[in-house]
Order: C-alpha cells, then structure tokens, then sequence
C-alpha cells in the first residue's frame, strides 16, 4: 500500500518534483520511498526510510514513477520497498492497495521458473506483465491501483486501477502527472482526471490513454479542480488530519477485513482457544478496543481479561505463565508499556498475540504471531480509524474462535462479511449528514467545562473512548461512565444542565435502563441521545458493529468541539503519536 506519484514529461524535469509529490502523499504510507526512471536503461534508486530521510532525490528524467510505502504485506526493508521489478530488471511497478490472492500467485510464478526476491503482493505484478496484458491483471482479485514503466515504451507510465484512487493531472502541454490523490497534484495540474475503477491505460507527455476491462477506450473521464494550498494538499483537502482519517473509516474498515489471511486468522483463533488463560493489554484507545474485545470473545466462549498495559506489569503478571496468551493491541506496535509487557509476559512462557497497524513495529517483531490492522498510516494524534479498524480484526479473529467453540459457523462468518459492507457502505453516504449534526451539537457543548459520555454493554468502552476524543482533541474533560451508575451520583451534574451524551445500548436486555435513566434526567436540556433512531442518528448495524456505528458520530462530535474551542486537534500538546518510552 501507499501512495504513488508520477511524471512523464517533454523536456528533462529534475527529480525533486517528484520528491514534492512524493511528500505530500507521506500520509498514506512512511516506510520506505523509491523511484524509477530511464537513463538509457531503467533505474530504481529506493530507500527504506521516509522522503525527507532518503538521500536518493538527485539528477533529472523525462520520465519518474515514485512510491512511498506503507507496510502492509512484508516488512519495511529495502528489498520490499517499491518500485518492484520483474526478473529481467525491464519493468519497474509501484503500487497501491493489496492483493488478495497474491500468495497462491507467488507460487503459480515460481513454478513457471519467475524468480522473487521480496516478500511484498505487488511483486507478483511484474512478474505477471512479463507473461499477460494489463487488461488480464484485472482479473485479479483485491483493491489495488498501480503505475509502471517498461523498457519497451520508455516515453509512457501504465498504469492499472482496480478499486483503488487515482488520477491523472495534465501540465499545460509539457508534462502529464500520476497521483493517488487529487490535492498532491497541486501546482503541477490545474484538473485532476479520476481514472475510472477497473481500468487500465497509459500517459504520454501530452496524451492519456483509459481502457476498460474489456479493452473499449474510455472517452467519458470526470474531471476535477485542484485548488488546495500545500498545507492542506498533505491532508488530502481536510482541514486536520483527523478529521479525514474518520472519512476515511468507511474505506479502512473493508480493507481491514479484506486483508486478514485464513491461516493466520485460524492459527490465532486456535491459539486463544486452547489457552488457559487470555489476557488482552493495550494502552489509551487500544485498551478501549480491547474492552471490546471482551464482549467479542465472552460471545464465542472465551472469557478474557482486559488490562491496561500500564498496569499489567504491576497486578496481572505474577499470575501469567505457561500455557496463557496475551494479545497485544497497539496500532503504533512501539507503545512503552506494551512492549514491556509482552516481553515479560513471553519471559514467563506466555505466548504473544499481537494486533497493530505497524507491521515493523517492535511488537510484531516481539510477537509469537500478529494479525496486520491494515487501516492505513494515522497521522493525527487522536486515534480514529486505527480504533474501527481494530475492531475489525478484533470481530474476525472472535469469530474463528466461535467456529472452534461451535458458537459459530462459516455462514455466520460470510453475514460478517455482508454486515461490514452495509456498515461501510451506510456510513459512507451519511458521513456528511453525521458530521453537520455533529457541528451543531459541537455548538452548544464547546462552552461547557466538561460532559459525560455514557453507555451500557457492548458500547460501555464506547463511552471511554468517546471521552478519550475529547479530552485529547478538545481540550474538554468528559467522563466515559457506564449507564448504570449515572443512577449512583453523576445524574446530580446531569441534572444541573451538565452535558450528558447517552449511547443507546445494543443489546435489548439493557433497554429498560435507558429508559429508567432518561426518566431520572429531570433537566434534558443537554442531554444527547446518540443511536439509530436517536436525535444523533448513528448508522443502523449489528450489535457487534454498532461500536463502530456509535464511535464515529462521538469522534466527529469530539473533533467540531475542537474548531470551536480552537484547539491543536491533530498535535495535542504534550502527546505524541506513540508513547514509546
Ligand atoms: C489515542 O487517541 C491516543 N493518542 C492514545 O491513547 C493511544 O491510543 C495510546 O497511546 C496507545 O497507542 P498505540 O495504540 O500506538 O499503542
């Protein structure tokens, strides 16, 4: 995965204009950047380091493709870092996305004598252009978009989309650009022309070239303006980071899902289900995830217990042995108190299970086996959709262990599926909707010293989550307090007008105390309640996916609280992406 950027142009350009494309599309991926070009012959000059780090940007070219990495499949090393080349060196792929069937590919090329040396999906690309069109590369399974260049036709990129964004900007008759998004185009396009899903073609310095899967040329390409600063180029046209990565939670959370593997999946499953006992740690959001994952778990037979890595040194550890697992969540993967966790816990003979978005990361290393979040690099520092994302990958991994305690079936796997996709679809078309009843809700609570979200079962680590938003991006103190005990002291600040969001809880057995507790508001003139069929209407789902539902709406409440308040929403002070130390 990651993000792709090209040029192919009249006249020789110097290679920092791809370097500049290159860093405004750091966000989709920072671990590893490469090139290619022709110079006589096609180079590849590449690095696994990020774009400012990477002293490769020299010389010039008529024609570049670059990439930078996001490590989704194998590790962020050099060999792995794109562009991938097929076994004669001719043909240099840079790509975006993932393949579904890549390994079953990988063996299918090998047999047929094609040598592999990296341990990446895209790399199966190359080795196929060496045998079939790219009409045929279609037919391949995943969502992906990729650029490349061949020594046959030096004077064009290809590229190939299928699922995935991207777009071609034309530079006033001199040069022609690839991008993986629009605002990255900036300054070298006045229009970005979106390259159809499943497609393929070619640009020239002055011509574009779009063919369906069917070979028919595509004359009818929407076009767009590109009018953002540089500043706001880097977030891909959002104001914050933030705020585009909760737009980007209906993408992530298929990709998520698509991403897991049966066997590693399988192997994970067995392991929780034959331990003695299970232990789940992670800090902040990933802790919050982890409580989830209780309820995942408990519903497939397993009970679990959740503990904040900062304290599992301290209580739980003396009783972690031979025979227990710990899962390790952290989407940076280099979180302090986790690693130190993990190590001491593998110490005493424990086997580690860890989940992270970082597949470098010191805690896939340090893991016995790790299943990939795969929701993309997250640069703000509130965690948004690394939180959905491990969700995702929570309520898979849950589900093998209910088809090995037969709580479930594979039919119950394949509705998973189907339910992810209408969640991800309804999300979609009602992010907008969601965000203007966010802002006006934002209004009213922005002037307030604090608020409690609240929720029972399943969305009680909901309401903790909530909370954690608005302290980090709002700078506002909020409280994630189960339903309840509002009835046991909190409802005398709810009473005085402080401002109470109520999560309505999934399961049905928890609706008579909704209801008692809104009986017992006296006052409800801030009081929000948060549900399908609520004034702060979340997306209709399951009741396994309504966290992911109802975490959305708080996140995007917690971030317009934040304008209001004026706060450095993706750069809390004092925080930091990962608390590594
Ligand atoms: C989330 O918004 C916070 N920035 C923070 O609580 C974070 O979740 C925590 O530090 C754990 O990070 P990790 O998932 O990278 O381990």
């Amino acid at each position: 995965m990651g993000g792709i950027f090209g040029f192919v142009c009249r006249n020789e350009e110097p290679i920092s204009k791809l370097k500049e494309g290159l860093r405004r599309l750091v966000y989709r991926g920072y671990d590893g950047v490469g090139y290619s070009f022709f110079n006589g012959e096609l180079k590849v000059r590449k690095s696994p380091l990020q774009v400012d780090k990477a002293d490769i940007f020299s010389g010039s070219a008529k024609v570049a493709i670059g990439h930078t990495r996001y490590a989704s499949r194998g590790w962020p090393t050099m060999e792995n870092t794109h562009p991938i080349l097929d076994c004669k060196g001719k043909i240099a792929v840079v790509m975006d996305g993932i393949i579904e069937d890549y390994e079953k590919l990988r063996d299918e090329l090998k047999a047929r004598g094609h040598n592999f040396v990296t341990t990446t999906d895209t790399e199966v690309i190359p080795h196929l252009l060496e045998e079939i069109d790219p009409k045929d590369i279609l037919r391949i399974k995943g969502m992906y978009s990729l650029a490349y260049l061949t020594e046959e036709e030096k004077d064009k990129i290809f590229f190939i989309q299928s699922g995935q964004p991207l777009y071609i900007g034309i530079g006033k008759g001199e040069c022609t650009f690839i991008s993986s998004d629009i605002p990255s185009l900036y300054g070298f396009s006045e229009e970005a022309l979106e390259v159809p899903d499943s497609s393929y073609g070619f640009v020239t310095y002055n011509v574009f070239k779009v063919f369906d899967n069917q070979g028919r040329e595509i004359k009818d390409i929407k076009s767009r303006k590109v009018k953002y600063t540089p500043e706001i180029a880097e977030k891909a046209g959002y104001p914050h980071f933030m705020l585009k990565e909760i737009y980007e939670i209906p993408e992530a959370i298929i990709r998520s899902f698509e991403s897991l593997m049966d066997k590693y999946l399988r192997l994970s499953a067995m392991i929780i289900y034959s331990a003695k006992h299970v232990y789940v740690v992670g800090n902040g959001t990933s802790y919050h995830a982890g409580l989830v994952s209780s309820y995942y778990l408990s519903e497939n037979g397993i009970g679990v217990n959740v503990v904040s890595s900062a304290e599992f040194p301290y209580f739980a550890l003396d009783n972690v042995g031979v025979g227990d697992v710990v899962v390790a969540i952290s989407q940076s993967g280099e979180t302090g108190d986790v690693v130190r966790s993990i190590k001491a816990a593998k110490m005493r003979g424990s086997v580690i299970l860890g989940i992270t978005n970082s597949v470098g990361s010191r805690l896939a290393l340090e893991s016995n086996v790790y299943l990939p979040i795969t929701a993309g690099p997250e640069m703000a520092v509130p965690a948004t959709k690394t939180f959905t994302s491990t969700l995702i990958v929570l309520l898979a991994l849950s589900n093998y262990v209910g088809m090995m305690s037969g709580k479930k079936d594979e039919g119950d796997f394949n509705r998973l599926k189907i339910s992810i996709k209408d969640l991800s679809e309804s999300l979609e078309k009602r992010m907008d909707e969601i965000s203007s009843k966010a802002k006006e809700i934002a209004e009213k609570v922005y002037k307030h010293e604090g608020l409690y979200v609240s929720s029972s079962g399943i969305n009680f680590p909901i309401s903790l989550e909530g909370a954690l938003k608005f302290k980090e991006a709002a700078y506002l103190h909020a409280e994630g307090i189960q339903l309840g005990e509002l009835l046991h002291g909190p409802i005398v600040l709810t009473n005085m007008g402080y401002p109470t969001v109520i999560v309505r809880p999934a399961e049905d057995a928890s609706i008579p105390l909704y209801e008692k507790v809104l009986d017992r508001i006296a006052s409800k003139n801030n009081v929000v309640t948060l549900g399908p069929e609520e004034s702060f209407g979340s997306v209709k789902t399951s009741k396994e996916l309504s966290p992911i539902a109802n975490i959305v709406p708080l996140q995007l409440l917690a971030y317009y609280t934040g304008v209001k308040r004026g706060t450095p929403i993706d750069t809390p002070a004092g925080l930091v992406k990962a608390v590594i130390t």
